[in-house]
């Protein structure tokens, strides 16, 4: 009986990144790219916004980092080697998504 309730669980892998997850992943960035990605108004350092990429640019620019293919980045390509496909792959939807969604 209870394999019958179960069944139709079986196969339905979750999202291996949950909202929450990917708010406790994103909390790293934020120190440097500003809350919710957006760098604080008036700041003049180097570190551009994340806010305002779609998803596809910001998953993009981490596989690039990741890859060795920005020629003149700093931080970004030793940072990345830290992150998977499916770590990049939440952190640049939640970067997208509008900050009211966030946790
Ligand atoms: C230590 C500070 C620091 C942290 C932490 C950090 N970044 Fe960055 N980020 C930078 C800097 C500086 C650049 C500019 C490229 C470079 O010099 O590496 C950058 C560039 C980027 C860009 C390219 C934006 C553009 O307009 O081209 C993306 C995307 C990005 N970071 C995503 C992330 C994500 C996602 C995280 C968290 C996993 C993160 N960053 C954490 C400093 C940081």
């Amino acid at each position: 009986m209870l394999l019958t309730w179960l069944a139709p669980c079986v196969g339905q892998t979750p999202p291996p990144w949950s909202l929450r997850n990917t708010a406790l992943l994103a909390a790293n960035c934020v120190t440097c790219h500003g809350p919710g990605g957006q760098p604080p108004a008036g700041s003049t350092g180097s570190i551009p916004a994340l806010r305002g990429l779609s998803s596809d640019a910001l998953l993009e620019r981490m596989q690039a980092f990741k890859a060795g293919r920005v020629a003149n980045a700093t931080v970004m390509p030793l940072l990345m080697q830290g992150y998977d496909a499916a770590q990049m792959q939440a952190l640049a939807e939640w970067f997208a998504s509008p900050a009211a969604d966030k946790p």
